[in-house]
């Protein structure tokens, strides 16, 4: 059995953006975490870089802050882990303290390196061909670049061909954060390490499949990017459909990165295309309007805004297809949106029903099998079964799960999913991360759905915040005979 955490080989990584919201939040904490773990040798160093005028004792100061309490519960490890950090302040649209930072670089050759691209996209290209002018491309080095690639095929086509001319694409990691998540990667275990479920994945069997990811957080300090992309752009057009290529993929010869990548690939090339002709009955997109989240009155889209207008989705609901022989007719229900009830992340695999009941009268309904597997918060699986309801008297039906809940399962705190993520990029295995062409197929699905918005000009449904999303969103998929899974179907 592998083990399950071996060091990696020393490394150092650079982050671009390295005061911003993702370094503080996710990849600092992250690689506290896994240098705790012991995965990360001393001769490793981090790099924050941004435009902020730090030294390295401010930028330190600012990562402990960061790590909270697991700073002052690990007070030595904090210290060793600080130790090996360091700041340059650099602009990436101006040569001054680029000198410096090739220099500082250059001084471990031996060091795989990283360039992480934590910043907005529109800053790629420039640091990159600064990373070429000044030789940072030199050896194991790589670049990661983080969603969104672009804001459309054409944006996502220019940023990919500049970054290509510093970065060869064995060297370019696009991040998809949902790809390192758990339960992402069970769902690679269950379905094909388990002889049960693949005979049954098919349209033969399989009703339909809904994927469902809903934050309780509103738009936060991320009016600035959030305001031009929207849910689909957020979260569909990558994470959302990167969940949906792991449940219809057909199974890969290996799990070599292309082998997975090719297959995932042929799944976003077979989404039946949603544009003009059906985007009004095959999508839903809302907004929020002031409601209550998690018991606290909250403001609508709009107020936080400043007042300002916009016909930007916060909520998307759509019915995708895939026009091939395992998934013809099997409709894939996709829902997100943000100031929804709670933060739940799941798939819901929905199969058909017994091809004849033998149960007659008052021994209850029977209900589909369903096997769901829940991402967040409280990653687990599911399955959905009908039994016989215990006790003495007349034969009764239930429907319960069988559920394995992974923290009471394994008694284990799932890692955060950039912990995995970023030791990938450093052990140079791209399985998880897109490909070009993936990202261009994503692009070229989600464009139309786009344009076809823009020139419906509907403005988004209205929800409250708090509650499930615009009632069209409950009929998207009602109209079918079906309904949106709750936890005690
Ligand atoms: C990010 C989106 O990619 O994913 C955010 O830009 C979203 O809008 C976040 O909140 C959700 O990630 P997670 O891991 O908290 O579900």
């Amino acid at each position: 059995m592998t083990p399950a955490s071996l060091p990696v080989d020393p490394f150092d990584l650079v982050i671009f953006g390295g005061t911003g919201d993702l370094a503080v939040r996710k990849l600092l904490p992250a690689l506290f975490h896994r240098y705790v773990a012991g995965q990360i040798r001393p001769a490793s160093r981090i790099i924050g870089v941004a435009r902020e005028p730090l030294d390295d004792d401010g930028y330190r100061a600012m990562v402990r802050d960061a790590l909270g309490k697991a700073a002052t519960d690990l007070p030595q490890q904090c210290d060793d882990f600080l130790a090996l950090i360091g700041y340059r302040p650099l602009d990436a649209r101006k040569d001054e303290g680029w000198d410096g930072f090739a220099a500082l670089v250059g001084e471990r050759p031996d060091n795989i390196r990283v360039f992480y691209l934590s910043t907005s996209p529109e800053l790629f290209v420039d640091i990159c061909e600064r990373l070429g002018k000044y030789g940072l491309n030199q050896g194991a080095s790589r670049v990661v670049l983080e969603k969104p690639i672009g804001r459309d095929l054409a944006s996502a086509n220019k940023i990919n061909d500049d970054v290509g001319r510093v970065f060869a694409e064995s060297q370019t990691y696009r991040i998809d954060h949902y790809l390192g998540k758990e339960t992402v990667q069970n769902l690679l275990a269950l379905r094909f390490g388990n002889a049960l479920f693949e005979p049954l994945w098919n349209a033969s069997h399989i009703d339909h499949v809904q994927i469902t990811v809903a934050e309780t957080l509103g738009l936060g300090r991320r009016a600035g990017y959030y305001d031009r992309a929207g849910a689909l752009r957020d979260m569909v057009q990558n994470h959302m459909l990167q969940l949906l290529c792991m449940v219809a993929m057909e199974p890969p010869a290996s799990l070599s990165p292309d082998a997975v990548r090719d297959e995932k690939l042929k799944v976003l090339r077979a989404l039946k295309p949603i544009d003009g002709d059906n985007a009004a009955q095959l999508t839903v997109r809302g907004q929020y309007r002031a409601g209550a989240s998690e018991g606290q009155s909250v403001p609508g889209y709009l107020d936080e805004l400043d007042g300002g207008k916009s016909s930007t989705e916060t909520f998307v609901a759509l019915k995708a297809e895939i026009g091939n022989w395992r998934w013809a007719g099997v409709p894939f229900y996709l829902r997100t949106g943000k100031r929804l009830p709670e933060r739940v992340s799941e798939i819901v695999v929905a199969f058909k029903p017994v091809p004849h009941s033998i149960f007659e009268g008052s021994v209850g309904a029977l209900a589909q099998n369903k096997l769901v597997l829940r991402l967040q918060p409280d990653e687990g699986v599911k399955l959905w079964l009908t039994i016989k309801d215990p006790g003495p008297g007349g034969l009764r039906l239930r429907h319960v799960p069988l559920d394995m809940s992974f923290a009471e399962a394994f008694g284990v705190q799932q890692p955060d999913a950039y912990e995995r993520l970023i030791l990938d990029v450093v052990r140079g295995n791209p399985t998880l991360f897109m490909r070009r062409d993936e990202v261009e197929a994503a692009w070229r699905w989600a464009g139309p759905i786009l344009a076809a918005w823009a020139a419906s000009n509907e403005p988004p449904r209205p929800y409250t915040a708090g509650s499930w999303g615009p009632s069209a969103a409950v009929a998207l998929i009602e109209r079918d005979g079906r309904t949106w899974h709750e936890d005690n179907d």
